[in-house]
């Protein structure tokens, strides 16, 4: 059966241009083709790789689309906890529970006991006094970093760090410096450039989400302390997979409680959707009363406040995901560095695939793909022009033999497109 837009957009009387003139010669309408005609010619020539639906997703190692079983290269599960049954039936009997949705936003009627459960299972997993979740982990960065700070005070940003703190920086209106990536030399620079009266936050990924590799923490508390700057981490991509028992960047150096603002997502290790910040019951107090994305947006539903609380006991109780995800990672980087590749610093889960041009990413990924191992590129402007790759991600659901398949037949294409 025909979808109901289909029949009204097929329809005769449907007047093409009449809500927005995309042909117009203005800006807008320059930038919209500028975009379709990219978009367009990577598709003419089977080079489009974006918005392809899954048909199934078989854990974090395996899916299906277009009706092949694919090895799974490109999911952020990375303790392979989607779909894990415990989760599963904590989503469905909160949905038993408490339906589908909430009733509004958290400050009114929209928490239920199940949130607070969720923040404190976060604040005791963080060793943290106390935490607040929000609807996305995007929506956490923008609406923390714009609730703290403002006009005249300075935010100091890692060069690539992700869109999401990025964008919450732009958007405080304080002074928005980035300093070059992982450099501790340059952030000193700029930490001694920031006036003395002036309220300063320092804000970095954990693992940094196109490179795979981590911030030097001790240096970049040792500083924060040196110049009495707030510290922000940003744990997507460490939450389950830094540490031993995957609590993130503090565990991984050895270092308690150094972190400010200890931000994560609950939409990659975490198989649910949100983000959390713990801290300070101060911190989080000022949050819950001034961040306007919890003040005004619809809380957490309640199968996926459910899930994300079950996942954190699970990431408890079996340990051995953290170890299977660090040995497969170590087989992965290893594997693809003797095969001649550059896998740049990476040491953790996400694995850039360094492919030079934009146009031998696309082609490494349709080799890849066509022999059905699921990877995905990056390109500029996501990346600096000439570091076009493959951004593969491992995780503790995949079987050493799967890898080592995945790896023949990176190496494969990689020799046929002149990388190695
Ligand atoms: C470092 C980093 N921070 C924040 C986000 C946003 O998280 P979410 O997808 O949960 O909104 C992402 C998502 O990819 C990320 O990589």
């Amino acid at each position: 059966m025909a979808h109901a837009c289909g029949q009204l957009f097929a329809s005769p009387s449907a007047q093409p241009g009449v809500y927005m003139d995309f042909n117009k010669n203005d800006a807008v309408a320059r930038r919209i083709q500028a975009f379709s005609e990219r978009v367009a010619m990577a598709q003419e020539n089977g080079l489009y790789f974006y918005n392809q639906p899954a048909q199934e997703i078989l854990g974090g190692a395996k899916a299906v689309y277009h009706g092949r079983v694919m090895g799974m290269y490109a999911s952020y599960s990375y303790l392979g906890l989607v779909g894990h049954p415990r989760i599963n039936e904590a989503a469905k009997r909160a949905v038993d529970k408490w339906g589908t949705g909430t009733n509004g936003v958290r400050s009114l009627a929209g928490t239920l006991t199940l949130h607070d459960e969720l923040e404190e299972t976060i604040a005791c997993f963080k060793h943290a006094e106390t935490a607040i979740t929000f609807t996305s982990g995007y929506v956490t960065n923008l609406t923390v970093i714009s609730t703290l700070m403002g006009r005249g005070d300075y935010v100091l940003s890692d060069k690539i760090n992700h869109a999401s703190i990025v964008d919450g920086c732009l958007m405080s209106g304080a002074e928005f410096r980035r300093f070059k990536h992982n450099d501790m030399d340059d952030l000193e620079r700029r930490l001694q450039h920031v006036p003395p009266d002036a309220s300063c936050l320092v804000v970095a990924d954990a693992v940094f989400s196109m490179d795979g590799d981590v911030i030097d923490l001790p240096r970049t508390v040792e500083l924060c302390s040196k110049y009495g700057a707030y510290l922000m981490v940003d744990e997507a991509h460490s939450l389950g997979v830094l540490g031993k028992t995957g609590r993130g960047i503090e565990e991984h150096f050895g270092l308690a409680d150094v972190v400010d603002i200890k931000m994560g997502t609950l939409s990659k290790t975490i198989p649910s959707v949100g983000g959390y910040v713990a801290g300070k019951k101060e911190l989080v107090n000022y949050l819950r009363h001034a961040s306007r994305a919890y003040i005004f947006s619809a809380a957490l539903p309640p199968a996926q406040a459910a899930a994300a609380n079950e996942a954190f006991k699970v990431i408890e109780e079996e340990p051995w995901r953290i170890e299977r995800l660090n040995q497969n990672t170590e087989l992965f980087i290893g594997g693809l560095k003797s095969a001649g590749f550059d896998t740049m610093l990476t040491t953790t889960a996400i694995v850039p695939v360094l492919c030079g041009s934009d146009e031998a990413a696309f082609m490494m990924t349709r080799e890849a793909q066509q022999h059905d191992v699921f990877v995905l590129p990056v390109v500029s402007p996501a990346v600096p022009e000439g570091q076009a790759r493959l951004r593969a991600t491992i995780t503790a659901a995949h079987d050493p033999a799967e890898i080592e398949r995945a790896m023949d037949v990176i190496a494969t294409a990689g020799r046929q497109i002149g990388i190695i």
